[in-house]
């Protein structure tokens, strides 16, 4: 009886264990079955990810980026900047699961609400003061002031934004567990996609008049980078 129960103890263990190393396999980008893969984005080979260069070709160069050593040039409506340092820039991040940006904002400045399909994201505020917020698929909203120093999570998938209300530059760095870890922008993948998502859809979606959706779009006409 009791090797029984002992037993049905032992399986269940074993669940949780391998639920555990199954979310935790899920959580970020798989592990790299080699020491490099060094992104061959010119390969017509289609992987989950970029085929490798070939060692004997494979550099320093291919692991070293300064792009983001310095601020990035603001010049759009909504006042901050992303600049990526992600595998399309850093080729030898190719299988590695990991990846940078930077971000600056004007006073003022807004990173709009947007998400990372495949990664968490951390930031590091290298100067300045930043209002950030996610929200959580209850529609709670988690939110904090950030200042020079400090660190603030992003969880995978979730809507979040970045604001400078103060009144000079800031910056931060931010960390993602993905090699390329994708943007969802939310108002301008659903006011600038190509083919456009239907006025009627957006006007009952945000319970406004068609002609206010297309007021909107009009101002999204123009996309932006990054
Ligand atoms: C190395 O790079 C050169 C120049 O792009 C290319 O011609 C050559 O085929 C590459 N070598 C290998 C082994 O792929
Ligand atoms: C962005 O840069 C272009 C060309 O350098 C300039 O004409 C334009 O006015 C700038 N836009 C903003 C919003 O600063």
């Amino acid at each position: 009886m009791s090797s029984k129960i002992m037993s049905t103890t032992k399986v269940f263990s074993i669940l949780v264990i391998l639920t555990g190393a199954i979310s935790f396999a899920l959580a970020s980008d798989p592990e790299p079955l080699q020491d490099l893969c060094v992104a061959l984005p010119s390969s017509g080979v289609k992987v989950n990810g970029f085929a490798c260069k070939a060692e004997s070709n494979v550099t320093e160069s291919d692991f070293f980026f300064s792009g983001i050593a310095k601020p990035g040039v603001i010049n759009n409506t909504v006042g901050s900047q992303v600049t990526t340092a992600n595998v399309e820039k850093i080729p030898g991040l190719n299988t590695l699961g990991v990846s940078l940006a930077r971000i600056d904002y004007k006073p003022g400045g807004l990173n709009p609400p947007h998400t990372h399909p495949r990664a968490t994201e951390v930031v590091f505020v290298l100067d300045g003061e930043l209002d950030v917020a996610f929200i959580t698929t209850s529609n709670k909203l988690i939110s904090k002031k950030i200042k020079k120093g400090e660190v603030f999570v992003f969880p995978i998938g979730l809507v979040h934004y970045q604001k400078n209300n103060g009144d000079k530059l800031a910056s931060v760095i931010s960390a993602f567990n993905s090699q390329l870890p994708g943007t969802l922008s939310i108002a301008a993948s659903l006011f600038s996609s190509k083919p456009a998502v239907p006025d009627g859809v957006l006007a009952k979606a945000f319970q406004i008049d068609a002609s206010e959706v297309g007021a909107i779009k009009t101002k999204f006409a123009a996309p932006k980078k990054d």
